[in-house]
Order: C-alpha cells, then sequence, then structure tokens
C-alpha cells in the first residue's frame, strides 16, 4: 500500500544566504523525499523562507526598504541556491502569507479557547533611539561576573557566565550605539505545562524521536514543570499582530513552524485540495528534518501547539548534527564557511550530494566535510566505479543495442536485486552511509565483472561480437541498478543515465527486471573527476582578502616592525602641497558596505550599496575585485570620497570612491576606520 507523507525541512532565516552547513539538512531531507517517490509513495515535501523578527525589521531599516523587499530577494536567492544543488521541494513558501496568517489565527484560537494563554509583565532593555525592545543579542556591554568588555545580553565568551541583559555593566544597544532603558512590557504566554503528561507521553514513546533526544528531553525539561513560553513581542516588530491583543505580534517562532502548515495550504489551493486533507488526516504520515539545535521548539511547543490545534502531530522528527570543515567548526577566516553559490561556482553539486550521503546517519553526531577525503571518495567511488562502468562499455553498444536476452552473468543481477529491501530498509532509516556502503559494494563486483571479461579486448575481434554486446549489457544493466539505487542522492545521473540507455530510471522496483533488446544513446559525459584545485579555489574564495593581525594586549616595540621601502619605490612621495582648503574639499565619510555584488561584464569590478547612516546610501562601482570577494565585504565600514563628481558607467552611475591602498591586483587593500566609527563620520 502506498503511503502518503508530508515533509519538511527547517524554514531558513530570510536574513542570510544558505551555506554548506545549511545544505547537509536540505540534502538529507531531499535524499529522503526522492526516494519516497521512487518506492511510489505519495510523498509532498514543503518548506518556506522564516521571515519575521527583529533582525529582518532592522535590517529593512539599515537598508532603507521594506522588509517585504528584504525578504523577497533573500528568498529569490535561497531558491536559487536550493535549485543549485537540486532540493526539490514541491512548495517554497514564506511564513509573511496570508495562507500562514490564517492559520496562525486558527491555532492560536485553539490555544485562547483551551485557556492556555496568560498575560504577564516583562522587563526588557529598550532602545529609546531605534525605538525598540532590544533581543539579548543586540546588547552588548561588560559580564557582570568577570568584567570582560563587549560581551553580549545573554551570556559571557570569557567566563560563560548567563545573565539577564538588565545585569549588564553599561550596556550598549548594537543597533544605535544608544544606551538602552529598562522598560516593563505585557507579553502573552503559553501554558504548556498543562500539557507536561501529554509530552511526557509523546516525547516517551519511542516512535517519534531518536532515543537521545528522548533522553535529552527527560533529563533536561521533563523531571521539572515546563516554563511558560513568552510568544508575543510589543511593537514595533516584523510579524502578525495578535488579533485579540492589538500592537502586540507572534514572536518568530510562533509562526515559523506554523508556517509548515501555510505552505502546505498554498500547494494544496493550487491543486484544489486543502491543507486539512493533509494535516488533519490520519492516513498521513508528517516528517520534520530538523538540526539539533531547535530540537526543543519541535519536540516540545510545537506538539503542544498542534495537540490543542487538534492537528495531526508528526509521525517522526528527524534530528541531525551539525557541519564541521576539517574537524572545526566552519570558520570564515579560514573560507570553510562557504556559501552555497561559491561551492557552484567552482564544483559539481552532485559531488557534494554523495559525500553528504555517504556519511550520514541517524544520528545526531556532527557531520565532518573532510576536503581531502571529500575528493578521494567522489573520485573514487562516483567517477571510479559507477560512471566508469558506462563509460567503459556503452560505446561498444552504441550500433547494436543491448542483447535481445538477458545473459548469464553468474547470478550478479540477481544478486543485486536481492539487495533491494536492505538498501531500501537503510534509506527509509536515514542510515543513507550504510545504503551507500551496500550500493558502492555492488558496484565493486560489477567493476570486477568488467575487468574478467575485458569488454575492450573483445571488440578487437570481429568473431565475438556477440559475446561483447553480452558483456556490455550485463554491464549497463549493472551500471542501471546500482544508478536506480542512487537516484535519491543523484537525480542528475539517474536523468542522464535514462537518455543513455532510452528508459526513464524513475521506479525502485525497475531494479528486478533486467533491460534487453533497446537502443543504446551516443555515449556522453556524465560526471567529471573533483579536481583539488577546484576545491582550493572555492576555500581561497570564502577567505577574507585581507586577514585582520592577531591583536595583543601590549603593543609591540616599534624595533619590531621592519616596513621595507619597495611602497615608496612604487609609488613615491607627491613633492606638491595641497593647502588645508585643498583638502577641505574632498569630503571623506565613513560607510557601511551594506551589499556587494559582482558586475556581469566587468573584469575588475565589484558594486557596493553603501550606506551613510538613516537612509542616505550611495551605488559605487569599485575596482577592487581582484582581491575581495563580494561577501567579505559586507558589512564593513569603508572610507568614502562622498563628494566624487558622479561618474556614468557602462553598468550604471557610480556615486563615489572607496579608498584603497596598495599597486592593484591580489594587492589591493580597503581601508577601515577605528572600532566605533559610525557610518556618516566625516574623516578629518
Ligand atoms: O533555526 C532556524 O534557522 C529557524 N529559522 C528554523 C525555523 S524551523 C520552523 F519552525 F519554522
Ligand atoms: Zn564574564
Amino acid at each position: 500500500m502506498t503511503r502518503r507523507i508530508l515533509v519538511t525541512s527547517a524554514l531558513p532565516y530570510a536574513n542570510g544566504h544558505i551555506h554548506l552547513g545549511h545544505l547537509v539538512e536540505y540534502i538529507q531531507t531531499d535524499i529522503w523525499v526522492r526516494f519516497q517517490k521512487l518506492r511510489g509513495n505519495t510523498c509532498t515535501y514543503v518548506c518556506a523562507d522564516d521571515t519575521h523578527g527583529t533582525a529582518i525589521m532592522i535590517r529593512a531599516r539599515q537598508e532603507g526598504r521594506p522588509e517585504t523587499a528584504v525578504i523577497a530577494d533573500m528568498s529569490a536567492a535561497h531558491l536559487r541556491d536550493f535549485a543549485g544543488f537540486d532540493v526539490a521541494f514541491d512548495n517554497y513558501g514564506s511564513t509573511h502569507s496570508d495562507s500562514n496568517r490564517a492559520v496562525c489565527h486558527e491555532i492560536w484560537g485553539a490555544l485562547r479557547q483551551a485557556g492556555l494563554i496568560v498575560e504577564q509583565e516583562v522587563t526588557q532593555l529598550y532602545d529609546p533611539s531605534a525605538q525598540t525592545f532590544l533581543a539579548d543579542r543586540f546588547v552588548k556591554g561588560t559580564c557582570p561576573n568577570c568584567q570582560a568588555p563587549d560581551q553580549y545580553g545573554d551570556s559571557c565568551d570569557k567566563c560563560g557566565s548567563t545573565y539577564s541583559p538588565t545585569d549588564l555593566i553599561n550596556p550598549v544597544s548594537t543597533l544605535s550605539g544608544a544606551t538602552p532603558e529598562i522598560r516593563t512590557a505585557k507579553h502573552l504566554f503559553v501554558q504548556i505545562e498543562r500539557l507536561h503528561e501529554f509530552l511526557t507521553e509523546w516525547t516517551q514513546s519511542g516512535k517519534h524521536l531518536q532515543e537521545e533526544v528522548a533522553n535529552y528531553l527527560k533529563g533536561h525539561f521533563l523531571g521539572k514543570p515546563l516554563r511558560d513560553w513568552d510568544v508575543s513581542r510589543p511593537a514595533p516588530y516584523f510579524g502578525f499582530e495578535i488579533p485579540d491583543s492589538p500592537g502586540d505580534y507572534w514572536y518568530v517562532w510562533f509562526d515559523a513552524p506554523i508556517g509548515y502548515i501555510g505552505s502546505t495550504a498554498d500547494w494544496c489551493a493550487a491543486r484544489g485540495e486543502r491543507w486539512e486533507d493533509w494535516w488533519k488526516n490520519p492516513d498521513v504520515e508528517i516528517h520534520h528534518f530538523i538540526g539539533k539545535d531547535i530540537t526543543y521548539f519541535h519536540t516540545l511547543f510545537w506538539p503542544a501547539m498542534l495537540k490543542t490545534a487538534g492537528i495531526n502531530l508528526p509521525e517522526r522528527v528527524h534530528i541531525h548534527g551539525f557541519l564541521t570543515v576539517d574537524g572545526e567548526k566552519m570558520s570564515k577566516s579560514k573560507g570553510t564557511f562557504v556559501m552555497a553559490s561559491t561551492y557552484l561556482k567552482h564544483l559539481d553539486p552532485a559531488a557534494l550530494r554523495y559525500y553528504y550521503a555517504s556519511k550520514l546517519g541517524n544520528g545526531l553526531d556532527d557531520l565532518d566535510l573532510n576536503l581531502e577525503e571529500f575528493v578521494a571518495k567522489v573520485n573514487s567511488d562516483l567517477v571510479g566505479k559507477v560512471v566508469n562502468l558506462a563509460s567503459r562499455t556503452a560505446k561498444f553498444v552504441e550500433a547494436t543495442g543491448l542483447s535481445a536476452e538477458y545473459p548469464d552473468d553468474g547470478g550478479l543481477f540477481a544478486q543485486a536485486a536481492a539487495e533491494a529491501d536492505a538498501i531500501a530498509a537503510a534509506y527509509e532509516a536515514c542510515e543513507f552511509s550504510a545504503a551507500m556502503r551496500q550500493i558502492m559494494a555492488l558496484a565493486d563486483q560489477a567493476n570486477r565483472y568488467v575487468e574478467d571479461h575485458a569488454p575492450w579486448t573483445l571488440k578487437k575481434d570481429p568473431e565475438r561480437a556477440a559475446e561483447l554486446q553480452q558483456v556490455c549489457t550485463v554491464s549497463l544493466n549493472l551500471f542501471r541498478q546500482i544508478v536506480i539505487y542512487l537516484a535519491p542522492v543523484q537525480p542528475r545521473l539517474a536523468a542522464q543515465a535514462a537518455k543513455l540507455l532510452n528508459c526513464p530510471l524513475d521506479g525502485w522496483e525497475d531494479v528486478r527486471r533486467p533491460l534487453v533488446g533497446t537502443p543504446v544513446s551516443k555515449f556522453e559525459h556524465l560526471m567529471k573527476r573533483v579536481d583539488p584545485a577546484q576545491v582550493q579555489a572555492m576555500i581561497e574564495e570564502g577567505q577574507p582578502a585581507v586577514s585582520a593581525p592577531e591583536t595583543t594586549a601590549e603593543a609591540a616595540p616599534a624595533a619590531q616592525y621592519q616596513d621595507g621601502p619597495e611602497a615608496l619605490a612604487n609609488e613615491p612621495l607627491v613633492e606638491a602641497h595641497c593647502t588645508i582648503d585643498d583638502f577641505v574639499k574632498v569630503d571623506l565619510r565613513v560607510a557601511r558596505v551594506l551589499e556587494a555584488k559582482h558586475v556581469e561584464g566587468a573584469d575588475k569590478l565589484l558594486q557596493l550599496t553603501l550606506s551613510l547612516g538613516g537612509d542616505v546610501r550611495r551605488n559605487v562601482f569599485a575596482g577592487i575585485k581582484s582581491a575581495y570577494a563580494p561577501e567579505a565585504l559586507v558589512g564593513k565600514l569603508v572610507i568614502l570620497c562622498a563628494n566624487l563628481a558622479p561618474r556614468k558607467m557602462r553598468f550604471g552611475v557610480s556615486e563615489g570612491m572607496v579608498l584603497a591602498a596598495g599597486a592593484g591586483g591580489k594587492e589591493i587593500y580597503v581601508l577601515e576606520p577605528d572600532d566605533g566609527a559610525k557610518p556618516g563620520m566625516r574623516v578629518h
């Protein structure tokens, strides 16, 4: 019997781009969904951008445009990145949608009706200049415990203590630099303690969560009363206003998971269905895929909301670990914080999909992207074992096609077909690494067959043409089986193989029937080896052009600096004096890079959007592309010559010049003001 399955991945925030860490989850989910579809199950994969909250509101203010414009741009970028990695959603929505608002209203009504909502006063820091309450990460100050300066509002990096932002010494708002005030406001809370018994039963049933997750919840939360959950934020806040509490907005984490349903509703509306057919239908299985950092929201709050609203609970919440690169946290300075779009400039998405699959199990362990192993594994397995089967045999049967009857292969095909259930069970249980191992063992056997029967030797003897056709028929059938098994991970390879063999590879059960008597198309290249130089180029692109020197508390003695004379030799000092009057004509300003992008058709230029504070913006084309990746510039403070006469260029008008030193090429160093400078300040 076919199953009806609804699958979700966590909704990415609309205030950042997709990176390789995010992709662990989207690739994992996409593989699982493709597997279900290949098995003939009815499976729908929905996701959306998570758009609400203070961070987007502040970003929109900084960029001087409405939140809706910010989230529309980011949604387009996310969709581009996901498509680049063949992550195929059935629907990709937004939490800022009418459908989501409608479901929020329904769930809120149910929570009210159940009497679970209470009001409480909350005391928080408030930024009088930005006119908003400050979430913990928007306040910095001195740690009340160890006096370390420059610590965030909730915890200290130096001594590890946690505290309330109101305890910080000399707090400063990171939004405006203003000193925050302490203010009190009414918030709305959900009393999830009232669902404690249900949550214990649901989380500990052994059915819905990995064992380690169930134990974590039991040990950390369920052994004591559950704290009320604060679900409202006072205006100004970018989100949905709470219908029966004007001036209050749902906290982003209230409407984010509801976005799973909102996105389903959009998909249903386009097909004349109702979301309730999926979310209120006991025959549908709901599967969430998430990272371990958001366990709490998906295993306590979310089930509590669903239960109260009479909506299906997830059949399973699949939780994965984080990505490390070469054994360490992804790092911007090491270039290992790689954006999806950067990867795609240098490498084949199929390589990452295979590598992640080969490392993913059903546990919460972190997944390490070891760059050397990545190159070796993809080249040895995908290119050396799988693609090789076709590239070494297909050309010999282009003219004849496959034999009319399946030849005696010593039981290889039947043996590989008999693995179908075990490989399916591994995919089903999210044990992808086990599935990849089983598939590669079959590829090893198939390669041994090809080696033993050496079709390239048979080709030389016209008398052995029939034997050649038989050997190639076996080899291509084993290739086809392997590609079907791999299809959830390698959809492009499956499509290319289908073209080569003139037969769709879209049903799991097809591994049990050999293909005979069919034509074989002209062999086209299927996949390139990964060149370590491409990996290196990707890492270099992610690295900041100039790494900040390590700072030490004590100033180094001057003798330590041994600066050579080359710079002056290259560009001697200008002899002619300029007067102070000449100098003040040049209006130099501190500016912040809001956006930096490549300019199509320009080898040297980057297009920068600079903020001079408030909503004053400048568009500048800067010839710094050879030394800076655009993402390395975003957020940086630079010095802008603000009154340089605007210059009309082929790509648009450049409204100023960013100051930089250096001889050109890789040697370009953008000038940055010292800490504390603010956009708009004049340089004297
Ligand atoms: O952690 C995050 O990136 C959140 N944006 C995930 C939301 S998942 C769901 F609840 F919407
Ligand atoms: Zn401290």
